[in-house]
């Protein structure tokens, strides 16, 4: 991401090792944290193009993992919140801000489980990728629609990403990402960006 430093992994096995090690449980959940997804380069790199839906809004980012989209948003002018249940994000989000002089205030709560914040702009970038969270996901980003939330989605196409017809999601750009292999099955992939109209 252009003018964008992130501490990432190159590789997810040895970190995954790491954090069960950490943590003495078995099954930890993948390093989301330590990359950058498909999901978040779109809708990162959507951001850097359309830099007035954030400047001088209050953000949050939903699901941060690294905190890419967040300190993209903070680079762009927002005031910016993050917010992604597994503790670990909050060391990645604090070093990655640091790295790119940003401001990002962080929350592990889930956000799900309430009304949405009172925000300008709801960001959710890569949240389709597992049906428990999926299922979750969109009835809380229409609530905070409804509540005139400005909301953003970033997605590469996965599994539970609901579709636009049913879901109100409209297709606003569309990007070919550099992601890994370590992650994804190509190195080049599309990613879409979103409103929820
Ligand atoms: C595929 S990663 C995407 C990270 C980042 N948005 C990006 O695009 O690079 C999905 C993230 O969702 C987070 N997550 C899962 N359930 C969540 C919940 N209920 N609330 C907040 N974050 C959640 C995971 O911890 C993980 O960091």
């Amino acid at each position: 991401m252009p003018g964008v430093r992130l501490h990432l992994a190159d590789a997810v096995d040895p970190v995954w090792h790491a954090t069960e090690e950490a943590t003495g449980v078995d099954g930890a959940p993948i390093p989301f944290w330590a990359f950058a997804w498909a999901g978040g380069l779109a809708l990162s790199r959507w951001l850097i193009d359309h830099p007035e839906e954030v400047k001088r809004r209050t953000v949050l980012d939903f699901a941060t993992g690294s905190g890419l989209v967040a300190i993209v948003a903070a680079r762009l002018g927002a005031t910016v919140s993050a917010v992604d249940i597994d503790p670990f994000a909050e060391a990645a989000v604090s070093l990655n801000a640091r790295a790119n002089h940003v401001r990002v205030s962080y929350s592990t709560r889930d956000l799900l489980d309430e009304p949405p914040p009172a925000i300008d702009v709801l960001l959710a970038a890569d949240t389709w990728y597992e049906s428990p969270l999926a299922d979750r996901v969109l009835p809380w980003l229409r609530t905070a629609s409804a509540a005139g939330i400005r909301v953003l989605v970033g997605d590469p196409g996965r599994k539970y990403l609901p579709a636009p017809s049913e879901s109100g999601l409209v297709e606003v750009a569309s990007y070919h990402v550099k992601t890994t292999t370590t992650l994804e099955d190509r190195d080049i992939v599309e990613a879409r960006v979103f409103e929820l109209a």
